[in-house]
């Protein structure tokens, strides 16, 4: 089986950077590594072996533990094709569809994910039979998603969402790269402020900090606190109407920027 370790930076970003590995094997890659001492302690502690690193995209608060970790391990980097010439120490380049690491019958596979940048990747760890967790990068995040004005685009992020992660299964565990929920919380409330999931989940987010933990979402939990999972209902849409005066919306599409620019602005 293949287990997920989620390692905290205490940045202003608040990082997360991921290690997955093979309970049995002890080979381990690292998503996004941030801090390489911190990644390099924790392959110590549980005796991994760090086999590739990848990136999800080209930011630097994404690749910056990248040369280090590298020099330490001797490890592989792999991201995007179009980040070749961005990454630092880039070696090899996964394009949709492929695995970057399996154990038995789980996979490490991925997927193509334009849109926060156009050189974006999620990672999603599948069985035979479900999507098991996405490693959403920028992508998505805990009650948001990525903002494009660093190299995106804001209707390619809604294409990439629509038709990769809009109908994914419930139960798939969601790991992005920033701790962002408080924020987006509060985005949350203000476009539907008679939510009632958004409280509910705002004390499981902070019963989890007492013991210096994070809640991990599933798609079913997002799909009750993040407006941009939440395009049908009717108090956010009129709310998206009211902020975006000047803007027609016809489609689940026109909401998406809609919602898109009042986060940016907010
Ligand atoms: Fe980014």
């Amino acid at each position: 089986m293949l287990s997920v370790l989620q390692l905290f930076t205490h940045s202003p970003l608040r990082n997360f950077s991921y290690i997955v590995y093979s309970d049995r094997s002890g080979e381990a890659v690292c998503i996004d590594p941030y801090d390489a001492k911190l990644i390099l302690t924790h392959l110590k502690k549980h005796g991994l072996k760090l086999k590739s690193i990848l990136n999800t995209h080209e930011h630097n608060d994404h690749v910056a533990g990248n040369l280090e970790l590298k020099e330490e391990t001797k490890a592989l980097i792999y991201s995007h094709p179009n980040a070749l010439g961005k990454i630092p120490g880039l070696d090899e380049v996964l394009k949709e569809g492929d695995i970057a690491f399996s154990h038995e019958s789980e996979t490490l596979v991925a997927w193509d994910t334009p849109g926060h940048t156009n050189c974006h990747l999620c990672f999603v760890l599948k069985n035979k039979t479900s999507h098991k967790a996405v490693f959403s990068g920028d992508t998505i995040f805990n009650a948001g998603v990525g903002n494009c004005y660093r190299g995106g685009n804001p209707s390619t992020l809604y294409n990439t969402l629509k038709n990769r992660f809009f109908s994914i299964e419930g139960e798939t565990l969601l790991y992005p790269g920033h701790d962002y929920w408080d924020s987006n919380l509060n985005f949350s409330e203000t476009m539907e402020p008679d939510n009632k999931e958004i409280t509910k989940i705002r004390n499981l987010a902070e019963a989890k900090k007492e013991t210096s933990e994070f809640l991990v979402s599933d798609f079913s939990m997002e799909k009750k606190v993040n407006p941009f999972f939440r395009l049908e209902q009717t108090t956010l849409q009129n709310n998206i109407r009211e902020k975006n005066k000047e803007t027609d919306f016809d489609s689940e599409k026109s909401y998406f920027l809609g919602l898109r620019r009042l986060r940016d602005h907010w």
